[in-house]
């Protein structure tokens, strides 16, 4: 394993040898594409191009090979138990939704779902839909001031009733990690399924769904520099046989008669309709590379960052962060006394920072923090300290200017 080098792992990203003014602080929205994952798209496309599954030509064989292999090194990189326990679907939004429809025929009246107030839309509104159609009880677990889960709230909503827990890995406005394995085990005392929302979890460090115990996990390729439109749904294999399936079409289905359905099985019920293959084959080019990285020496540079954006804080008047857990990971969100995110979004985006102004789709977060809007600047693993101080200081002369 190489020692972990920013300015190395830039060298891999078209994007920055482009750009290279950029200073490119909104990675929870979407990382840069890592140079080895586009190629592979491409050469995809150049040389493999055809369906998957379907054809007996050469071609298709080679797509189809390509895209199983794909899931088995997602299926490794998980320390899942094998490949069948890996669906690939559209994204984080997508794997969510595959769940909660696929257990409709579990949830009944009188049940629970609980979930925390630092969810992302995605793993809140599946849920509620759920809820609201079988008559279940949506609880929400709420938050402490640091932004971390109020446990003693999360045990009191938490109870015999409660039959799905969903929760993030980690929150992509206040970058805090959660506690996922005393999660999982709390949940299996009562035998509610876990389902952990991954996506900012999996450009931070590695992985392990065995580790965690955890029933599902789900994350997004590009949100971990590679390709959009394609995401991981996890499952424990007995429990995915088990979901009934959201996208009913072609690929999935063994028999179909007018009065009878038999579908395939795993992966194949859970995946109807053409994939995206191209995609799907450049995930083990990113995963090669997040092998690479030297998780313990990166934590140590996060840390780095997370003292300049205090310091810097210091200086500037009004300004909150949002989020002091000790565990995170390099998210930071502030909202200022006075001026607004936007304002501030806009005049750091005429000095090339580019970082967010919203709600970031998690608007249950935002009343924790008595505040409707933050500015987000997230880092990645190929951001430079120097980067982190051009913010500060272009943050600090941008409050200046406006209060
Ligand atoms: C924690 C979290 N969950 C889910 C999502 C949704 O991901 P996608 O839009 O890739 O489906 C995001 C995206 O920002 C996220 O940060």
């Amino acid at each position: 394993m190489v020692a972990y080098d920013p300015a190395a792992i830039r060298e891999q990203f078209p994007f920055f040898i482009k750009h290279p003014g950029c200073v490119y602080l909104d990675n929870a929205a979407t990382t840069q594409r890592l140079g080895s994952a586009v190629d592979r798209m491409v050469g995809f496309y150049y040389d493999e191009n055809s369906n998957v599954h379907r054809g007996v030509y050469d071609l298709s064989e080679r797509a189809t090979l390509a895209y199983e292999a794909a899931r088995g090194t997602v299926a490794d990189y998980l320390h899942a138990r094998c490949a069948e326990e890996i669906i690939f679907t559209g994204g984080t939004t997508d794997a969510l939704n595959t769940v909660a429809a696929g257990l409709d025929g579990e949830i009944c009246t009188g049940d629970e779902i609980l979930v925390t107030a630092m969810e992302h839309h995605s793993n809140i509104l599946p849920w509620k839909a759920l809820a609201d159609r079988r008559g279940a009880k949506l609880n929400i677990a709420g938050l402490t001031p640091t932004g971390e889960l109020d446990m003693e709230d999360f045990l009191k909503k938490f109870s015999t009733r409660t039959k799905i827990v969903a929760v993030a890995h980690v929150s992509n406005v206040l970058g805090t990690i959660n506690p996922i394995k005393y999660i999982t085990k709390l949940a299996r005392t009562v035998g509610a399924l876990t389902v952990i929302d991954g996506a900012q979890w999996l450009p931070s460090g590695p992985i392990n769904v065995q580790d965690l115990d955890c029933d599902f996990y789900a994350f997004s390729a590009h949100k971990i520099f590679g390709p959009m439109g394609v995401g991981v749904l996890y499952g424990r294999r007995e429990i995915l046989e088990k979901l009934a399936p959201f996208r009913l079409g072609g690929g999935m289905v063994q028999k179909v008669t007018a009065e009878e359905v038999i579908y395939r099985g795993l992966p194949d019920r859970l995946e109807g309709g053409t994939p995206n293959v191209a995609s799907a084959v450049a995930i083990p080019a990113v995963i090669e590379f997040l092998k690479s990285v030297n998780w313990a020496q990166y934590r140590s540079h996060e840390r780095k960052i997370r003292s300049i954006i205090e310091r810097g804080m210091e200086k500037i008047p009004g300004l909150q962060l949002l989020g002091t857990a000790p565990e995170k990971v390099g998210i930071y969100a502030f909202s200022h006394r006075t001026v607004h995110a936007h304002d501030l979004a806009s005049m750091l985006a005429c000095q090339n920072i580019c970082v967010r102004a919203g709600n970031h789709c998690a608007q249950l977060l935002l009343p924790h923090f008595q505040t409707s809007q933050s500015l987000r600047a997230s880092f990645t693993l190929y951001n430079t300290v120097d980067e982190a101080a051009a913010l500060m200081k272009a943050l600090a002369k941008c409050v200046c200017q406006m209060s």
